[in-house]
C-alpha cells in the first residue's frame, strides 16, 4: 500500500508530497503517483529529506537520464565546487560559500532573474531537482511561474504575435548575469549564442501549450527587427511574470523541490552574503522542444 499523499500549495502551482522517504527505495506504485502529481502541480516539494549526492542522483535518474551540471561563471571552475569527484559532473552546487577565498559553487547570494534552467541547450533539461543542505533564516526564496497559465491568459493580440515564432536563449550568461567560462559579451542580440526554441512549446506528456521564454537578457525573436523583437519580448515577459502566475518557496533544510522546466520558470531572491546557503541540484536530460 502507498502511504503518499499530496497537498497543493493553493497558489498558481506547486504541491507538497507527504509520506515518502526518498533515502529509501521508492516503489513503482509510489513513483507513478509522484509522476501524476508532478504533471498536475508542476512543482513538487518533499520536506524533511536526508539525502546524500548518490541518493539524490539515484532518485533523480528515475525521471530520465541525468544531465551534466552547467558551466560556471568565468571566475570559477566546476572542480572547485563542494561536490566530490565521483558526482562532480552531475551535481550543480549552488552556494555562496568560499574556501580559501574561492567560491565552492555557483550563483553566490545575488538575485537570480526569472529563467528556465539550461534552456540555452538544444535539449534543455526536462526537470531540475534542488535539495537544501544549508539555508539562511531569511531571504533566498525561490519563485516559480506557471507557464501554461501564462500562455492561456495571453491577450489574443500577443497569442497571434508569438504563434510560430522562435527565440534565441542566451548561453553566455547565468541567471545572476555573470559571464560563463569561455564566453564573451555580445552586444548585438541577433548574434546571441545559444539554442533557438519555439516561443510556445507543446508539453510532450500533458499535451498542453506553455510559453517557453528561457531568460530575458540576450533574447531575440527570429524574423523580426531588433526593435520589434524587443517590443514583443517586453510585452510577453511583462505578462508572464505577473504575481498571479507565481508561487514562492521559503526553504528549510531537507527540502527537495523538483520542477518541470517545460512549463515552469523560476527566480531567486538575493540574501545576505554573510549567511550560508548550500543547495545541490540535479537536472534531467530533456527531449527535443515541440512547437505548440
Ligand atoms: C536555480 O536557478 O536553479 C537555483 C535556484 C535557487 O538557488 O534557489
Amino acid at each position: 500500500m502507498c502511504a503518499m499523499w499530496v497537498q497543493p500549495t493553493g497558489g498558481a502551482l506547486g504541491a507538497d508530497v507527504y509520506g515518502v522517504d526518498l533515502s529509501q527505495p521508492v516503489s513503482d506504485e509510489t513513483f507513478q503517483k509522484i509522476l501524476d502529481a508532478w504533471g498536475e502541480h508542476l512543482v513538487l516539494r518533499f520536506s524533511g529529506q536526508k539525502l546524500d549526492d548518490p541518493t539524490l542522483m539515484k532518485f533523480s535518474a528515475r525521471f530520465g537520464e541525468l544531465d551534466r551540471a552547467p558551466v560556471l561563471a568565468a571566475d570559477r571552475d566546476n572542480k572547485d565546487t563542494a561536490a566530490t569527484a565521483d558526482v562532480i559532473d552531475w551535481i550543480a552546487v549552488i552556494s555562496n560559500l568560499k574556501k580559501d577565498g574561492k567560491p565552492v559553487g555557483g550563483l553566490g547570494s545575488y538575485e537570480l532573474v526569472w529563467h528556465t534552467d539550461m534552456s540555452y541547450n538544444p535539449l534543455p533539461p526536462r526537470a531540475s531537482l534542488l535539495y537544501a543542505l544549508e539555508v539562511p533564516p531569511d531571504g533566498g526564496n525561490t519563485g516559480f511561474l506557471n507557464m501554461y497559465a501564462a500562455y492561456e491568459t495571453l491577450p489574443d493580440k500577443l497569442k497571434r504575435a508569438v504563434e510560430g515564432k522562435t527565440c534565441i536563449h542566451d548561453s553566455s550568461r547565468n541567471s545572476a548575469g555573470e559571464l560563463r567560462r569561455g564566453f564573451q559579451t555580445t552586444h548585438d542580440v541577433t548574434k546571441t549564442p545559444g539554442a533557438v526554441h519555439p516561443l510556445v512549446r507543446l508539453h510532450p506528456v500533458t499535451q498542453k501549450k506553455a510559453l517557453f521564454l528561457g531568460r530575458r537578457p540576450g533574447a531575440y525573436v527570429h524574423g523580426l527587427s531588433v526593435e520589434e523583437s524587443e517590443e514583443l519580448l517586453n510585452a510577453i515577459w511583462a505578462h508572464a511574470t505577473q504575481e498571479r502566475f507565481a508561487w514562492y518557496q521559503k526553504w528549510r533544510i531537507g527540502d527537495l523541490l523538483m520542477w518541470d522546466n517545460r512549463c515552469v520558470m523560476h527566480r531567486r531572491d538575493a540574501f545576505d552574503e554573510s549567511l550560508r546557503r548550500v543547495m545541490h541540484r540535479t537536472q534531467i536530460v530533456g527531449e527535443p522542444v515541440l512547437a505548440g
